[in-house]
């Protein structure tokens, strides 16, 4: 299977369909929704919303069934990234390869394009979970709220927050990055394949998944903002260590962050054991998120 191909055609679907769902540029109130289409169409792998299809796809669903809910896993991510970037957070200009949302609007248009992100996630994932059942749905979008807020990623970038200057045991780290990363991540995959009807073990496999490229994919950050290239990756690197930030190379040094990374790519493929050639693009996004160079 070509993974760049797989991907590059499932973010053309994501990339339409945000461009559909979202208010228009011109819709009342425009700085509002310019905003926040600025951050949502600056570029951006968009990674959780093709977990949310293949992970559909590989419990025997339809990707497409899913788009809504995989939608408002972007546009979560989005509003994580501009509050992230904020100064009273990360304070960072460059994002995904352009000045970052309070840079070119302005911080209180940014905080509230965050927010109004946040808040039509959540209006879209109800949208498109009612093709399921009603059971299924409920608890998918239960799931997507709890991953977003103290409980998941909310939680996790707090404690990233608290941590800075500090040092933190490897622990600690885990927590932040299993939930101020993995928690959507894991809520991406698992929303897909409950929407999809799945349920019981062929669920708790794609849990472990999705658990595990989580935190595969943060270690992979930290990696990148040491030895990526900024004009590669659209964000400034070395960042983390200015700020005295609680990451992977901080705490283990980056041999053994790059050690981890692969281990938890391992796990995440053997997780998958059970299933057939539908799981394929799950296997091939798992090793993506540690090849990967932005
Ligand atoms: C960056 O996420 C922030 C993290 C949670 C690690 P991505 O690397 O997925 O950023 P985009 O969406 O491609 O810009
Ligand atoms: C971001 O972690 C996590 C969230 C946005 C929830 P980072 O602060 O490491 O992400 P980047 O490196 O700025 O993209
Ligand atoms: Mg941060
Ligand atoms: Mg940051
Ligand atoms: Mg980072």
């Amino acid at each position: 299977m070509d993974t760049r191909d797989y991907l590059n055609r499932k973010k053309d679907i994501v990339d339409k369909a945000l461009d559909t769902l979202l208010p228009g540029e011109d819709e009342y109130p425009q700085t509002l929704h310019r905003a926040m289409r600025y951050s949502v169409f600056a570029g951006g792998k968009r990674i959780r919303p093709v977990l949310t299809m293949a992970a559909a796809e590989a419990v025997d669903g339809n990707g497409d069934d899913v788009i809504e809910v995989a939608c408002a896993m972007e546009l979560i991510h989005t509003y994580s990234l501009i509050h992230d970037d904020l100064p009273a957070m990360d304070d960072d200009e460059m994002r995904r390869g352009i000045p970052t949302c309070h840079k070119a609007f302005g911080e209180a248009p940014a905080i509230l394009a965050g927010d109004a992100l946040l808040t039509y996630a959540f209006e879209l994932a109800l949208k498109g979970s009612r093709k399921g059942e009603e059971g299924p749905a409920i608890r998918a979008v239960g799931e997507i709220a709890r991953a977003a807020g103290s409980m998941g990623m909310v939680g996790g970038q707090i404690v990233d927050i608290e941590s800075e200057g500090k040092a933190v045991d490897l622990a600690m780290l885990e927590f932040i990055h299993t939930h101020k990363t993995g928690a959507l991540i894991r809520a991406s995959v698992r929303s897909g394949a409950i929407i999809a009807g799945s349920d019981g073990e062929m669920l708790d496999s794609i849990t472990r998944y999705g658990e595990a490229i989580g935190l595969a994919f943060q270690i992979t950050d930290d990696i990148l903002d040491v030895e990526g290239e900024r004009d590669l990756i659209g964000k400034n690197t070395r960042g983390d260590e200015v700020r005295g930030k609680a990451t992977y190379p901080a705490v283990l040094g980056l041999g053994e962050s790059k050690r981890r990374a692969r281990e938890w790519m391992d796990i995440a493929i053997s997780a998958l054991e059970g299933f057939d050639g539908k799981a394929e693009p799950l296997r091939c996004i798992a090793r993506y998120v540690v090849e990967r160079r932005w």
